[in-house]
């Protein structure tokens, strides 16, 4: 049994704990919001937040989060949205949306960190690949959220 906070809530699996956290939070929690893009840690579809830090979860056992606090996109804000999602939606960043909501963790996490980043700064944090190409469009939002 590994235990540990999903979105503020306690969770138990009862998977193998070399189970993928993707793929817990996916089948076990309906965490569908996280998305399998690579599977091999190279597209960051699937990133959340883990103590703080942005995770590629296809790439974390759930054994090796127990104890941990995992925020999902799911969970990323409560009562309205977050504002790197205002600020992606201001921007018009979403072309077809899969690697959306891991860019959005992965810049929360930035934003978390580096309250004022630069482009450079963006450039290097965000590590996330997009098919659409919506690289440009995604600094400036973060550009914006930080603002
Ligand atoms: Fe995890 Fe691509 S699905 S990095």
């Amino acid at each position: 049994m590994t235990r540990f906070t999903v979105n503020n809530q306690p969770v138990q699996y009862k998977m193998a704990p070399d189970t993928p956290l993707l793929w817990a939070l996916r089948d076990a929690s309906n965490l569908t919001g996280t998305k399998y893009g690579c599977g091999t840690g190279d597209c960051g579809a699937c990133t959340v937040d883990i103590d703080g830090e942005a995770v590629r979860s296809c790439q974390r056992t759930i054994g090796a989060v127990e104890g941990s606090y995992v925020t999902t996109i799911e969970g990323l804000s409560r009562d309205r949205s977050h504002p790197v999602q205002m600020a992606f939606l201001d921007k018009n960043v979403v072309q077809c949306g899969f690697c959306i909501p891991g860019i959005i963790m992965a810049a929360a996490v930035l934003l978390k960190k580096n309250r004022n980043p630069s482009e450079d700064d963006i450039r290097a944090g965000i590590t996330n690949l997009c098919r659409c190409g919506i690289y440009p469009r995604l600094v400036e939002a973060i550009l914006l959220a930080a603002s």
